[in-house]
C-alpha cells in the first residue's frame, strides 16, 4: 500500500519539507528535495557513504566491523578504488557483455518461456539474467556463475532473517574462496583486480572484499533485475508505446533513460554526517544519518518540468537527473545496466509479442532501498 502511493507521500514531504526528520527506525533525515540530495551526494567531507549494517553486515554477523571499500568509503580513499576499478565499467566494457546478455535471454530463458504460455517473467526473466552477467565480469566460471545466480535468488528471497544468515554465510565462504583463489593466481578479471588492487599501500582484508564483492553483485543484480521488471509493466501497461518501442531502437535508449529518472530502482540510499553542519537549513550533528530519497528528486518540481509523468521523448534538460545517483560514488555500472535492460526488453518484446498481464492479476510494487515489482504474472501465445 505504502509502495503504490511512494511517490505521492514523497511528493508531499518534499513539498512541504525537502529535509525531514523522522523518528521512526531509531531517528533519520528524510531527503527528498533535488538540490539537497545532491549537495549531500557531492560533499562526502561533510557526508559519508559509510553507514552501519548495510550488505554482508546483515547476515554474515562475523563480519559486523568490516567496511566495503569503494561503496562505503570516501574521498581519495574512494577515488583510488574508482580508478582501479574504472576499466571494467566503461561503455565499451559494457557493450562487450551484450552478445552474453542476449544469448541467455534469447537462446536459454525465452527458449524455456514460450512453450508455457504464461509465467511470472520476474522470477524467471528478470531476475535471471542479471547475477549471471555480473559473475561473468567478476571472472566466474560458468558453473560458479549458475551458482552465484541460484544462491543471490536464494538470499535476497529469503522470508526470515534465519533463512538469509544460513544461504548468506554459505554464500560468503564461496566468495572467500573464490577470493583466495583469485590472490594466488590471478587473472584479468574484476575479482582478481578487487583482491589484488592496493590502496592507500595495502590490499583489502579478507573480510573487506567479501562485503565488497557482496555489494558488488547486488549493485549489479538487485537493481537491474528490478529496473527491468518495472520497465516490463510499464510497457505492458502501454501497448502503444511497446509497439513504438520495439521497433525503434533510438527510442528503447530514451525509454530506459526515462524509466531511470522516473521509477528509479535505486529508490533511496544513505550517508552519515561526520560534522556539524547543516542541509536546506536543517541543523544535523555527527552521526545524523540521512536517507537520500533520489527517486524523489527526479520529480523535484523545482527542476522537473511535470515529474510526476513519465515523457518517452523528454526533452534533455541542463539538470542532470538523479536516477544514477550523483557524486563521487555516482553508479559504476550504468553503461553496463543501460545493455542489459534493453537487451533483455529487446528480446522479450521479439520472442513474446503479445505478451500482456494474466486477467486480474495483482502486481505488488515494491519501495525500499529498491524499488521494483514483486511478480509478474504475465501470458502469451505458445509457440
Ligand atoms: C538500472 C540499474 C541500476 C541503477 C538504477 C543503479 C543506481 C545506482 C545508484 C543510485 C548508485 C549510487 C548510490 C549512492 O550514492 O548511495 C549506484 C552505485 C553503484 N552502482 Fe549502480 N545502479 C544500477 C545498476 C548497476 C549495475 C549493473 C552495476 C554493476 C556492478 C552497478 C554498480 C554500482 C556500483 C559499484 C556503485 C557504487 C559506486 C561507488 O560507491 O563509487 N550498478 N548505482
Amino acid at each position: 500500500m505504502v509502495a503504490a502511493t511512494a511517490y505521492e507521500t514523497l511528493g508531499t514531504i518534499r513539498r512541504g519539507c525537502p529535509v525531514a526528520r523522522s523518528g521512526e527506525l531509531d531517528g533519520f533525515v528524510l531527503v527528498t528535495g533535488y538540490d539537497e540530495i545532491r549537495e549531500a551526494a557531492q560533499a562526502p567531507e561533510r557526508f559519508s557513504a559509510y553507514v552501519g549494517g548495510l550488505g554482508a553486515a546483515a547476515v554474515v554477523t562475523e563480519m559486523p566491523e568490516a567496511v566495503a571499500p569503494m561503496f562505503e568509503t570516501d574521498a581519495e580513499h574512494h577515488h583510488q578504488w574508482r580508478r582501479a576499478l574504472a576499466t571494467f565499467f566503461t561503455p565499451a566494457a559494457a557493450a562487450a557483455q551484450k552478445q552474453y546478455v542476449r544469448a541467455i535471454c534469447r537462446e536459454t530463458l525465452l527458449q524455456e518461456l514460450i512453450p508455457q504460455g504464461a509465467g511470472n517473467l520476474v522470477a524467471s526473466y528478470t531476475q535471471q539474467v542479471p547475477p549471471l552477467v555480473i559473475g561473468r565480469v567478476l571472472g566466474l566460471a560458468e558453473l560458479e556463475r549458475a551458482w552465484l545466480s541460484e544462491h543471490v535468488r536464494a538470499l535476497y528471497g529469503a522470508e526470515t532473517l534465519t533463512d538469509a544468515e544460513q544461504v548468506g554465510r554459505v554464500y560468503a565462504d564461496f566468495l572467500l574462496r573464490q577470493i583466495r583463489d583469485r590472490r594466488a593466481h590471478p587473472g584479468s578479471d574484476l575479482l582478481s583486480c578487487m583482491a589484488t588492487a592496493e590502496v592507500d599501500g595495502r590490499t583489502a582484508g579478507e573480510d573487506e572484499l567479501v562485503k565488497m564483492t557482496m555489494l558488488m553483485v547486488a549493485a549489479g543484480h538487485l537493481s537491474t533485475a528490478d529496473a527491468c521488471a518495472t520497465a516490463i509493466l510499464h510497457l505492458l501497461d502501454d501497448p502503444a508505446l511497446r509497439e513504438r518501442v520495439a521497433a525503434d531502437s533510438g527510442l528503447m535508449e530514451a525509454f530506459v533513460e526515462e524509466l531511470v529518472r522516473y521509477e528509479p530502482a535505486v529508490a533511496a540510499t544513505g550517508r552519515t554526517v561526520t560534522t556539524d553542519t547543516q542541509l536546506g537549513g536543517m541543523p544535523l550533528a555527527p552521526g545524523d544519518r540521512l536517507l537520500l530519497a533520489w527517486g524523489s528528486a527526479n520529480r523535484d518540481e523545482r527542476r522537473f518540468h511535470d515529474g510526476d509523468v513519465f515523457r518517452v521523448d523528454r526533452e534533455r534538460t541542463r539538470t542532470r537527473h538523479l536516477g544514477w545517483g550523483a557524486g563521487e560514488h555516482r553508479c559504476l555500472g550504468r553503461h553496463l545496466a543501460r545493455v542489459e535492460v534493453r537487451v533483455m526488453l529487446e528480446e522479450l518484446l521479439r520472442a513474446l509479442p503479445d505478451v500482456r498481464l494474466q486477467p486480474h492479476a495483482s502486481v505488488r510494487r515494491t519501495f525500499g532501498v529498491i524499488r521494483g515489482v514483486a511478480a509478474l504474472p504475465a501470458q502469451w501465445s505458445r509457440r
